[in-house]
């Protein structure tokens, strides 16, 4: 594909589109912690050194003995991963040769892994008049000879969280039909007021919940993430990972996140009022956008169908968005924004305003 499959790494935009890098970028292609990571991390720092000469613990034992006991289950229901990324990645290999169902647009990795591993991918649509909630009835109706579906929960790249009731009315029905339910809770730390689905699995065995440490912790770089399923399910999985695939400093980084929950909450707490504020500028300037309720939003112009143009006008002024091009359903139609720093979003607002007099002089 000729643009990049990711946010981030802003200097392979800029070069796919034949720009050269400027010095000063704000990328809002990316989805972590505009805020940076828990200072207690950067403290900790010199004496995670320590960890690099030997092996870490393949297991994560430590990590995982923290993890359920936060989350009121099982050491042996919780796999950690190298980002939830490799994760997926162990699903789909766990889904070699299957049906699938994706609800669409979502997260790429899916269908990345997915078609890895020779699965036969159906994808159920979302729609903006829908607000992008979930359609129960056909989600439901598509999951017959599958072996398993994908929702991302709040999704990326809308932010929407869906109806709880929805969600659980699918797992229902998933159980009933034996198809495992895969929800990607990545983005849940950002919701204020988040619901998880962990809870459920005590009543639904096809229950997957995925996790991720990196997004709002600020360590996309570290990789970590996790994986809670039946017990049977994750020895399964496990059997698929790499042995030493989480290394030490990530595991020691992971025991101090969890004890971050007051950075968590603030975290939560600033982006939503940014959220709320870009939301409001933004739709006074005649752009519509997502309801979402964690870091990012999709954006339309209600005046132009594809964005390539704006996303061409931002690179000019120093500012990345993340393309659409490979989600499927938006196909360059949108962009998505990162809830940045107020600065940040500030300098985004006056670009999105140049944007506007550039379209109305030409
Ligand atoms: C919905 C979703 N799930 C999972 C991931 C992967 O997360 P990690 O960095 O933990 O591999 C991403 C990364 O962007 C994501 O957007």
């Amino acid at each position: 594909m000729r643009l990049p499959e990711h946010g981030s790494n802003p200097q392979h935009l800029f070069k796919a589109l034949n720009f050269s890098t400027p010095n000063d970028i704000v990328d809002f292609s990316v989805n972590v912690n505009p805020f940076g990571m828990p200072k207690s991390i950067e403290q900790q720092w010199a004496n995670f050194l320590g960890k690099i000469s030997d092996y870490p613990d393949p297991h994560s034992t430590v990590l995982k003995t923290k993890l359920a006991k936060r989350e009121a289950i099982n050491v042996d229901e919780i796999l950690i991963g190298n980002g939830a990324a490799e994760l997926i990645f162990i699903l789909a290999q766990y889904l070699r040769k299957e049906n699938i169902l994706i609800v669409d647009p979502t997260f790429s990795e899916y269908r990345t892994a997915c078609n890895t591993y020779g699965c036969q991918i159906e994808s159920v649509p979302l729609t903006e008049e829908n607000g992008w909630q979930l359609d129960v009835e056909q989600i439901i109706e598509n999951l017959t000879g599958k072996a398993a579906v994908f929702i991302c929960n709040p999704n990326n790249p809308t932010g929407v969280r869906y109806d709880r009731n929805a969600l659980l009315t699918i797992v229902d029905a998933a159980h009933k039909l034996n198809v495992l339910i895969i929800v990607d809770e990545a983005f849940y730390d950002f919701c204020v007021d988040p619901y998880t689905l962990v809870p459920h699995m005590k009543t639904y065995p096809n229950l997957i919940i995925l996790r991720s440490f990196t997004k709002m912790f600020a360590i996309a770089g570290i990789r970590l993430g996790w994986l809670a399923a039946n017990p049977q399910l994750i020895s399964e999985l496990s059997a698929l990972k790499p042995h030493w695939s989480v290394n030490a400093i990530a595991e020691k980084i992971g025991l101090l996140c969890l004890d971050e929950e007051v950075f968590v909450q603030q975290t939560a707490q600033q982006i939503k009022m940014e959220r709320q504020r870009m939301m409001t500028q933004v739709t006074a300037l005649d752009f519509i956008v997502s309801n979402s309720k964690t870091n990012y939003y999709l954006l339309r112009d209600k005046k132009k169908r594809n964005l390539e143009p704006l996303l061409r006008f931002l690179l000019e002024e120093g500012i990345t968005a993340r393309h659409t091009e490979n989600f499927i359903n938006l196909s360059g139609n949108y962009l998505r924004f990162a809830v940045r720093t107020a600065r940040e979003n500030n300098r985004l607002i006056t670009a999105l305003k140049r944007w506007r007099q550039a379209c109305s002089s030409s």
